[in-house]
């Protein structure tokens, strides 16, 4: 339950920031970051860039800013960007790489989002004059259906990808929950991207931002895009001290929400009308199907909302997405399973 009695399982963006958190927020010693002489923002900086095995990395203020700076860096108007057909930078992302970077976005379906190195071999465009140019395959680790990629897809994709000479991002929005799960150091995962966005205020709790990480060269023209964007932003020394915490202080903390997870699942199991999908639960996330009028499912998050129990609708698919985090213990998930149960 989190500080204002909420019991949130929406998003694991919804998590709130740490007291450790907001008193280095308070704390913070701060510069302008558009000068470079925030102190913080370079620390953080610096500290991200070694964790995550990269030359250089940046502070900006969403996964999406990232993931869009990965497409912007890596591509020129008109090439063709390689990603599944369920990725965030496709799906949640505004259309932004068309908008943004004018490339086409070819996307594969995937059995279980699990890329297909035959799938992607395939759809890299031969040298014809009709044809755009591929230049950049685009993964996610965890995908964002609740399951870990497993390390050897990663490393044959990134094989792949440089005997074709193709970059590699990584949108590794939940990068730590995956590395939780495979239970590898982050960069051991990192290794097979150029380019990777980690987001921190996720299951890491902090209260914004996301950090882009690569070559320097690279992170240089990111800088530039982001300013282009309206992401240079002044005293972030407030942002940078919690950001900080949540990468040193927060990975570590992920198996609860996993486990918290896995007993969500197991108590969500336990009710008549649902079924849940285990086959994807490996990470935070605990996806579902209730069997149930359409009308009481429509009405289910306002039901649980009259409780503080806050849930998203029903998904396209008829699937529900209920998501732990550190503001969620095992007696909020008791409490909500029971309030579930007498609804359902
Ligand atoms: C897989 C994935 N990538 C990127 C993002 C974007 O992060 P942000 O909400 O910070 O823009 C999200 C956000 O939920 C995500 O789940």
């Amino acid at each position: 339950m989190n500080e204002r009695g909420f019991i949130d399982f929406r998003s694991d963006t919804v998590s709130q920031p740490t007291a450790e958190m907001r008193r280095a927020m308070f704390e913070a010693e701060v510069g302008d970051d558009v000068y470079g002489d925030d102190p913080l923002t370079n620390e953080l900086e610096r500290v991200a860039a070694e964790i995550l095995g990269k030359e250089a990395a940046l502070f900006v203020p969403s996964g999406t800013m990232a993931n869009q700076l990965g497409v912007l860096v890596h591509t020129q108007r008109g090439q063709e960007i390689i990603l599944g057909s369920s990725a965030h930078i496709f799906v949640h992302e505004v259309g932004g790489a068309a908008v943004l970077s004018g490339v086409s976005m070819k996307t594969l379906d995937f059995a279980g989002d699990l890329p297909e190195l035959s799938k992607i071999e395939a759809a890299i465009r031969a040298d014809d004059i009709h044809e755009p140019e591929t230049s950049l395959i685009c993964l996610e680790n965890a995908l964002s259906n609740g399951r870990v990629v497993p390390l050897s897809i990663m490393q044959e994709v990134y094989e792949l990808a440089k005997s074709r000479h193709l970059s590699v991002h990584l949108d590794g929005a939940r990068l730590f929950n995956a590395a939780s799960f495979l239970d590898l150091d982050v960069k051991e995962i990192t290794q097979y991207a150029d380019t990777v966005n980690v987001c921190l205020s996720k299951g890491l709790c902090a209260p914004v931002g996301s950090i882009f990480a690569g070559p320097a060269a690279l992170v240089k023209r990111a800088r530039k895009w982001r300013k282009l964007l309206g992401g240079g932003m002044r005293q972030t020394g407030i942002l940078a001290a919690p950001a900080l915490l949540a990468l040193l202080e927060m990975p570590g903390r992920l198996p609860e929400d996993h486990a918290n997870a896995a007993y969500l699942a197991d108590k969500l199991d336990g009710i008549d009308a649902v079924s849940v999908l285990t086959e994807r639960r490996d990470i935070n996330m605990v996806f579902f199907r209730i069997d149930g009028e359409a009308e009481l499912l429509k009405r289910l998050p306002e039901l649980l909302a009259a409780d503080k129990i806050l849930i998203n609708g029903q998904e396209s698919n008829g699937e529900w997405r209920w998501v732990t985090h550190r503001d969620i213990d095992r007696s909020d998930i008791d409490l909500a399973v029971k309030k579930l149960s007498e609804l359902v």
